[in-house]
């Protein structure tokens, strides 16, 4: 690994520049899922350990270049102060960052207001990063789910001041490496989700990766559709038919197995409860949509990590947010967390909707990592460069 992380610098005295990413759901005022910021914590402790003073910052949502009130940073102050144990002090502006009052100053941590309400930021403009690496001694880099974006606060920074990864970076490109970089093999990918045409490039690389590609979700469909077979009115994208069924003949050439479901679990209408059954996947009623995978393809999923090493899952398999759709997802990743619980699998998981499947399923604990990134785990697993990690492999 190319990049130095907080072990390699001198903090005491310093002021540190930590891009975090806090950018975190809200309801009615309240920050309703603190994950990420609980995740930045062990880097912030260990700054202020090494007697550097840390100076967060952070996005939130997309104001573009502008001030917008409703998505200032300052609703994060209490759930930033609980998880670290210590002030918070938000800056609104950059002069205020410049000039700090005294009591900023007494302050363990500082946060910057939302970088994103300066068109800079996105820009990725020179000035700007500038007149931010003037604010701090060194730059670290805690935001692996923003280092898909080439962004002043995340790409240019690296360049303007020594610089190394947070600990919950190291800990994302660490996972992300055992897992398809150079992993244990038999590998085994699940992917799953809506739509092929939004993972196309993802399905592209993981067939010249991995051992076997499990394909549920919605996806699931246009591939079975694409093999002939009457698919009802389920989700299917009709006309991605030819590249499904060139996306698997590049996995037969590189000897890639294609799991798709044998058995699938159909329904009339996508509601809580809803009357369903099973039938095989060539068998689905022209008035039905497929909803899950069936209980045969569950078994042939559990196989597949039974005789894997590592197993690398994003997207949910079935319409996991409406029970019983969710049987199918819940029980292959219980099965996954159970091996790796017994030493015998390498899991690792991330993307927005997968991570909310396995907290459902009650799987997530178990898994061997669990990305806080979506967009930036995702084109990771593309095999797309990151410009926020190249930035701190050349610094
Ligand atoms: C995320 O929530 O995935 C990251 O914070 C990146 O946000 P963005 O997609 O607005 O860049």
């Amino acid at each position: 690994m190319g990049w130095k992380t907080l072990d390699d610098m001198e903090l005491s005295g310093k002021r540190v520049l930590v891009r975090v990413d806090i950018n975190v759901p809200v309801e009615n005022g309240v920050v309703s899922d603190a994950t990420r910021i609980a995740r930045i914590v062990p880097t912030v402790r260990d700054i202020l350990a090494k007697g550097g003073k840390p100076i967060l910052i952070a996005h939130f949502g997309r104001p573009k270049g502008k001030v917008v009130p409703g998505l200032s940073l300052r609703v994060t102050v209490p759930a930033l102060e609980k998880a670290l144990g210590c002030k918070v002090r938000l800056i609104e502006t950059l002069e205020g960052a410049e000039n700090l009052t005294e009591e900023a100053r007494a302050a363990d941590v500082l946060l910057l207001e939302n970088i994103r309400f300066h068109p800079g930021e996105e820009a990725n403009d020179p000035e700007f990063a500038a007149r931010l690496a003037g604010l701090g001694d060194i730059y670290c880099n805690d935001a692996f789910s923003a280092a898909h974006r080439a962004h002043a606060s995340t790409e240019a920074l690296a360049h303007l001041l020594p610089a190394c990864a947070g600990r919950l970076m190291q800990a994302e490109l660490e996972a992300l490496e055992a897992a398809l970089g150079a992993p244990k093999r038999p590998v085994v990918a699940v992917v799953g989700g809506a739509k092929v045409s939004t993972k196309l490039d993802l399905l592209g690389n993981l067939v010249a990766k991995v051992d076997t590609l499990v394909i549920g979700g919605g996806m699931a469909n246009t591939f079975l559709a694409a093999m002939g077979l009457d698919v009802g009115r389920s989700l299917c994208e009709r006309d991605m038919a030819g590249t499904a069924r060139e996306i698997m003949a590049r996995a037969g050439a590189a000897g890639c197995a294609i799991l798709l479901p044998a058995d699938v679990v159909v329904a009339r209408e996508l509601a809580r409860g809803a009357p369903c059954e099973v039938v095989g996947a060539h068998a689905c009623p022209s008035d039905a949509m497929i909803l899950d995978a069936g209980p045969q393809a569950v078994a042939r999923i559990t196989a597949a990590f039974d005789a894997a090493r590592t197993l690398i899952w994003n997207g949910p398999l079935g319409a996991f947010e409406v029970a019983p759709f969710d049987a199918a997802t819940n029980a292959a990743a219980r099965h996954a967390a159970a091996l790796t619980q017994a030493g015998r699998l390498i899991s690792v998981a991330g993307g927005g909707d997968t991570v909310a499947a396995l907290n459902r399923a009650g799987a997530a604990e178990g898994f061997s990592y669990i990305s806080t990134a979506g967009g930036a785990f995702l084109e990771w697993m593309e095999g797309k460069e990151l410009p926020g990690v190249k930035a701190l492999e050349g610094a």
